[in-house]
């Protein structure tokens, strides 16, 4: 039988180095480095963490080149299609989809947990009305940690449920109070009879004075943007969760971490950056000028809502969004056809275009996300707080996962050092007048 190892030969000093292979059930192999450094002295370098898996997980899979995400298992179309977010949701957290017992259970959980501390409400007078609501719910989501005390120790796993259910449960409240704050409107209360996505449209649009119809085409939709947000494996913000999580942080402030790390338009701030950029766009004939922009590389412009660091093909949640997209401009008749329209042709020339094909650069998740939240009228600086309520489970399914690992440990990444070799300090007075540089223009070139 052939040795599960690796041979690393140090081709300096000729030494070599046996390193073990770990299999998953499905995916790439990885070689175990975690003694290289002890046994070698050397590190591994792999910026943005190209080839690098920094932990086991079983919740969901993704094979980039074919175009296949799984949560525990189950294919997101199908997900998509037949399940709701909070089923999903017990699914990322248990690891099987519930009994109708279980879910009835998990519902009552969930839809009893929606409020908040009163107290927290006062921390929403302490922003500025046109705050991005992304700051609001990095604030207040981390504020969390300060008015449920009786969940924060992490070594309990009691601990640790409490806390994924009153994260899930609280995260459409904080949300829409963030809406409700910029646009002066009293805050609605949750409404624990309605379903998980009902309510948050409920709480972002009802008023006191008038009755709020829910549309369910617009219920459905949600619905559908968050299940297909629900988790992605170690993208950026799991990671700064892990990674927060690691150093046995308590829970609200590892998932504020990671609503930080979203907000970034290479992120989850793409939705809200490929409306703004399809908003610019007022007719097809500008296409090509923007599509050759994006191709410069001395211009940093990219298209946004294309591209991903793991699918080289189609992105399974672009696929469904696409068709949901269509149906839901079809049903709700909104007028935002045209920007629909502009997004298609788009495409369409992006991926008959060989710099796109090369690159593998295709329509990603956020692509069609931010068009379905704008025809069911969510505002566009609320679009990266939706993925934010959606990804809540995923972040709280990993740290769960992470706190009961065996093999937990405070994630330190290494460095290759190049800056400066060891210096003898010297006086102010003896360093001369140098020139301003606190600013990059001021720096000598
Ligand atoms: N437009 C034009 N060129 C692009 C684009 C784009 N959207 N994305 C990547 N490229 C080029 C990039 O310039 C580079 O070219 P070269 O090889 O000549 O240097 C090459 O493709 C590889 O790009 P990269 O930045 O090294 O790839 P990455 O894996 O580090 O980044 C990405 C992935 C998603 C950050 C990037 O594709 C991007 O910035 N896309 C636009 C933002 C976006 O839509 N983000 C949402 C991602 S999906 C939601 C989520 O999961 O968060």
């Amino acid at each position: 039988m052939r040795k599960k190892t690796a041979t690393l030969i140090d081709n300096e000093t000729g030494k070599k180095y046996e390193l073990p292979i770990h299999h998953g059930t499905m995916g790439p192999r990885a070689i175990d480095v975690s003694r290289l450094y002890a046994d070698s002295g050397m590190l591994l370098l792999a910026p943005g963490f190209l080839s690098t898996a920094a932990c086991r997980s079983a919740i969901t899979y993704i094979d980039g080149g074919k175009g296949i995400l799984l949560y525990r298992g189950y294919p997101i179309k199908e997900l998509a299609e037949q399940s709701n977010y909070l089923e999903t949701c017990y699914l990322l957290l248990n690891g099987k989809l519930p009994s109708k017992k279980e879910m009835a259970a998990f519902t009552d959980i969930i839809s009893h947990h929606t409020l908040v501390h009163e107290g927290l409400k006062g921390f929403y007078n302490g922003f500025r009305r046109d705050a991005h609501p992304m700051a609001i719910m990095v604030g207040v989501v981390g504020a969390l940690a300060a008015f449920y005390h009786d969940s924060t120790d992490i070594t309990k796993a009691k601990h640790r449920i409490i806390s994924a259910h009153r994260l899930i449960a609280k995260m459409p409240t904080i949300a829409a109070f963030s809406y409700k704050y910029a646009t002066g409107q009293p805050f609605i209360y949750p409404d624990n009879s309605l379903s998980y996505s009902d309510n948050f449209l409920h709480m972002m649009f009802a008023v006191p004075c008038e009755k709020y119809e829910i549309n369910p085409v617009t219920s459905r939709a949600l619905d559908m943007v968050l299940i297909l947000h629900a988790d992605h494996e170690q993208n950026a913000s799991t990671s700064t969760v892990r990674i927060a999580g690691s150093s046995g942080a308590n829970p609200f402030a590892c998932i504020s971490s990671g609503i930080a790390a979203l907000w970034g338009p290479a992120h989850g701030g793409a939705n809200e950056a490929v409306i703004r950029m399809l908003e610019s766009i007022t007719s097809k004939k500008q296409i090509p000028k923007i599509v050759a922009r994006a191709k410069d590389p001395k211009d940093s412009y990219r298209l946004m809502g294309f591209g991903h660091r793991v699918y080289k093909n189609y992105d399974p949640r672009a696929t469904v969004l696409r068709e949901m997209c269509h149906k839901v401009l079809e049903e709700l008749g909104a007028g935002d056809q045209k920007m629909f329209e502009i997004a298609l042709e788009l495409e369409r020339i992006a991926r008959e275009d060989p710099y796109f094909l090369e690159k593998n650069l295709y329509p990603n998740v956020d692509f069609y996300s931010g068009m379905i939240l704008k025809a069911i009228g969510i505002p566009l600086n609320m679009y990266t707080v939706i993925f934010a309520m959606a990804r809540t489970v995923g972040w709280v399914a990993h740290w769960m996962e992470m706190m009961s690992d065996p093999d937990l440990r405070i994630s330190r990444p290494r460095q290759l050092f190049t800056g400066q070799l060891p210096m003898e300090y010297r006086s102010i007075e003896s360093r001369g007048d140098g020139k301003s540089c606190l600013f990059p223009e001021d720096r000598p070139e």
